[in-house]
């Protein structure tokens, strides 16, 4: 396909590793060490070791032997990487994003985007949609502030590996960047400044509408009546409009179909300008339909929220409650996980495209979302930073709105709030200052478009897929309230690791066998850090799983094996977090042997590499603090996609899988989730007493000086392990197909994370 000069693309510039000038702070922490090849390819044969047949792990031995025999080609290519590592900020960082995003053709929905639900606003008149919004965007627009004067507290790992600095770059990334899709490679760009001037407004899409609302005028930011109004003319002219095609669709399909139609709407100068619009600007905020209004949900959310209370104050409430409070378990939380699904159904993928997936642009970080019925939120291109830096944002958010509460908006002449202003006072941006009412502000504009019969033909084909997908997609919440981390920790364990080996129980009891599990660890203790991978499905947990499923093992041995499980957990967590993680290292291998153009080596063509790197456990914990959580999809088609939000006293799941595989069920899933942990809190109430520690390394330093830290050898302490052969012919990882196909090429694809590392 021809392809004229982007012209757009003269106005951004590229987020590689080194089209960023990384600030003090960030080059003050230590780079990302190559780990030493023996270690990793140690770890490697560990990781495979559970999920192959004896015959298959012994071919492998061979292959990972002779690349690592002294003088052969894994020497050869360790040797390269360090020398290529000494010319970079972050050696793993370019080749990470290309494998984990860019190089990704699948659409972002659903496998690529996580979502996120704020709690539920009660809106009792159709303004409120609009009071909220503006109220919303003030908030957005205040949390910017401390991030364009660079401003944002450095981040202390908490938990494992507490009290270091970690690398804050992805926060900065949240509010100017944007995935311009490609026909091989899609490319994560921000506006150059030095080109021009910074972007100062906001894309709003209603009924698959999109109008540029500046939020800043003159210097000055606009006030939420200013808002308040700007969206109801915006409102008013949706819904006045001319039928509009639902353009957004196009950033829902497959990354090269897009890319296609892209080039073709650029020929096009009134469309040239509409996504240089798009493109720039500072977020998208989606006014929504709402897809949950149905009575019996409204009654039951008001019944939470306020009891019977009057509706006045109510919609800020929400905020202040923990889970307890609304619902203190059995049928309440049913309901309320009933209620969540929706919920999370609008905020990841938007309902199908009759709904509200054509009023959104994919292509943006961030998109916000507010719908009708007060159902609010957001979803998020994820290539840019991790979800610890969204949550962090959200978390700012919900505070402002609970400290400024938005019923106030526009129902009096507002004066400027104090709260409202404290970013810009204290950060002294003149710019961000709120302004009070301005009399005669410009209407916001509507982008136009003039597609062409080709632009129609994409949009067709991205709207079947995008629909086939949606209606494909089988998600689950659980709130499991029985207990939170605190449990746990009372029994000397880490949380984290209860939770994952939880989740290796359950798909055990389901399928008899474990998988390739992905958990998301953070990289952010070294310069432009992003995550590495914990596996979850190591040879211990595959001892202890086998064992909670035998008839004939004692409680006490169980235990036993549940420690050491947690254990080699440990040692897989703090590997990662040290930056010691086995998946970028064999990545930064494997691209080093293609960028010097050797023949690939067998151990990376081995069909246990490509099994090892299908990860149908994709995990993440998410913590928040308030009552929001992040849901994302499988990723790959046999998968479960799982992201979890440990409170103290609950632990919040999402839970998704594809409806067309036949061998996975998220309902059937949360219910064998949900027994796991019982049985697991048994297990602890009846033979762990007293408590005794298993291995809390919250206090090892970075350079691994902790006798644990080193050794890495958790499962080879012990009892005597369980047999793990694994007849190939019943892995329904091996099957193949075409989305298959399209992850074995992508890599890993982390969710949404968010934890406060
Ligand atoms: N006994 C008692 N308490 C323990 C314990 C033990 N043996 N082990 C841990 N704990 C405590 C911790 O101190 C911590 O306490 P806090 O709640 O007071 O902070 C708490 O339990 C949680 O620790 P743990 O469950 O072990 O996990 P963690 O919080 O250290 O998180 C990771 C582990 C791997 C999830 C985290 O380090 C991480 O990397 N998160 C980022 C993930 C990410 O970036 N995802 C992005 C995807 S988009």
């Amino acid at each position: 396909m021809s392809q004229m000069p982007d012209v757009n693309m003269t106005r951004m510039k590229r987020q590689g590793s080194e089209d960023v000038v990384p600030c003090p702070t960030t080059q003050a922490l230590p780079k990302l060490p190559v780990p030493p090849l023996q270690q990793t390819l140690e770890g490697y044969l560990k990781v495979v070791r559970p999920l192959v047949s004896d015959d298959e792990y012994e071919q492998t031995k061979r292959k990972v032997e002779e690349f690592g025999k002294p003088g052969g080609d894994g020497e050869m290519l360790q040797e390269k990487l360090l020398e290529y590592a000494q010319t970079k900020v972050n050696w793993v960082y370019d080749w990470w994003m290309d494998d984990m995003y860019l190089t990704a053709r699948l659409p972002l929905v659903i496998n690529s985007s996580p979502g996120m639900v704020f709690p539920k606003q009660i809106f009792t008149e159709p303004s409120d949609q609009l009071r909220f919004a503006a109220r919303l965007i003030s908030g957005i627009m205040d949390y910017k502030v401390i991030l364009d004067a660079r401003a944002l507290p450095i981040d202390y790992a908490r938990g494992q590996l507490a009290g270091q600095p970690l690398c804050m770059e992805q926060y900065y990334r949240l509010f100017s960047s944007y995935r311009v899709p490609g026909l091989t490679r899609d490319m994560l760009v921000s506006p150059d400044s030095s080109v021009m001037p910074e972007p100062e407004h906001i894309i709003v899409v209603c009924k698959n509408q999109f109008f540029v609302l500046d939020v800043i005028i003159n210097f000055k930011r606009l006030s939420e009546a200013d808002l308040f109004n700007q969206l109801k003319r915006i409102m008013q002219a949706a819904t006045a409009g001319d039928r509009c095609e639902p353009v957004g669709l196009l950033t829902a399909g497959d990354r090269t179909e897009w890319a296609k139609a892209r080039i073709k709407l650029m020929e096009d100068s009134t469309n040239r300008d509409s996504l240089d619009m798009i493109e720039r600007c500072i977020f998208v905020l989606c006014m929504d339909e709402g897809v949950c209004c149905d009575k019996t949900d409204l009654t039951l959310a008001c019944q939470m929220l306020h009891g019977n209370g009057s509706h006045s104050n109510t919609p800020n409430r929400w905020f202040d409650k923990t889970m307890q409070d609304g619902a203190s378990g059995g049928d309440d939380t049913t309901c309320q996980e009933k209620n969540d699904v929706p919920l999370a159904r609008q905020m990841l993928h938007g309902d199908g495209s009759y709904s509200n997936t054509a009023n959104r642009w994919f292509d943006k970080t961030m998109q916000f979302i507010v719908a009708d019925d007060g159902a609010c939120g957001l979803v998020y291109e994820h290539s840019p930073s991790e979800g610890v830096a969204v949550v962090q944002l959200v978390e700012h958010l919900l505070n402002y709105i609970r400290v400024n509460p938005w019923n106030d908006v526009c129902q009096r002449d507002s004066p400027a709030i104090p709260h409202a202003c404290h970013s810009s006072q204290k950060y002294g941006s003149k710019k961000m200052l709120r302004a009070q009412s301005i009399c005669e502000l410009p209407y916001p504009r509507r982008l136009r478009w003039k597609l062409s019969p080709e632009v129609f033909h994409y949009l067709k084909t991205s709207r079947e897929s995008v629909d086939r997908s949606i209606a494909n997609m089988d998600l689950h919440i659980m709130r499991y309230t029985r207990f939170g981390k605190s449990f746990p920790k009372s029994q000397n364990m880490s949380p984290d690791g209860f939770v994952q080996l939880a989740l290796q129980l359950t798909y055990f009891k389901l399928h008899k066998r474990l998988v390739s599990t992905y958990e998301s660890a953070s990289t952010r203790r070294f310069q432009l850090g992003r995550v590495d991978n914990i596996r979850a499905a190591s040879i211990e947990a595959h001892n202890w799983v086998r064992a909670m499923c035998s008839d004939t093992v004692e409680d006490y041995d169980r235990m036993e094996l549940f420690k050491k499980a947690l254990k080699a957990q440990r040692n897989f967590t703090l590997q990662a977090l040290k930056g010691q993680g086995i998946d970028c290292h064999l990545l930064g291998l494997k691209e080093m042997a293609a960028m010097i153009d050797m023949p690939m080596p067998d151990i990376f063509t081995d069909e246990p590499f490509d099994l090892t790197n299908k990860f149908v456990l994709s995990t993440s914990q998410v913590p928040t603090t308030m009552d929001a959580f992040m849901c994302y999809g499988p990723v790959v088609n046999n998968g479960y996609g799982a992201c979890y939000n440990p409170h103290d006293d609950y632990i919040l799941f999402c839970l998704s899988s594809f409806k067309d595989c036949g061998d996975s069920d998220s309902e059937m899933f949360t219910i064998a989730l949900r027994q796991a942990l019982d049985d697991m809190q048994h297990l602890c109430l009846k033979v762990n007493h007293p408590p005794s520690p298993v291995m809390d390394l919250r206090k090892v330093d970075i350079n691994g000086d902790s006798k644990m830290a080193n050794g890495l050898d958790g499962h080879q302490l012990g009892l005597p392990m369980f047999p793990c052969g694994m007849a190939r012919e019943n892995n329904p990882t091996r099957k193949q197909n075409s989305r298959d196909d399209d992850d074995t090429a992508r890599g890993p694809i982390v969710d949404g994370a968010m934890a406060q590392t």
